[in-house]
């Protein structure tokens, strides 16, 4: 995930990347990634992983 509040607005600033063999993967893949981020991390900037404490 790349941090770019310009490029990517609809997905809370987030772009979402996955490559397979070293090639991007289609644009649907790409789609699937977000919804499921927002769904349930929406409130910790849809990221998952916490600092260890
Ligand atoms: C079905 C729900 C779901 C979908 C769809 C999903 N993710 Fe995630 N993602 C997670 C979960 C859960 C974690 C935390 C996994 C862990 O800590 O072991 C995670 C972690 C991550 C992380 C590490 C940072 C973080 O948030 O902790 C990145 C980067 C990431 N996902 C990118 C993507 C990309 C790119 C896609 C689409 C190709 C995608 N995710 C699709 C559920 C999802």
């Amino acid at each position: 995930m790349v941090k770019d509040t310009k490029r990517y607005p609809d997905t809370g600033g987030w772009g979402f990347g996955r490559f397979i063999d070293g090639k991007p993967v289609d644009e649907a893949q790409h789609q699937t990634c977000f919804a499921c981020h927002e769904a349930r991390v929406k409130d910790r900037d849809y990221v998952f992983t916490r600092y260890a404490r």
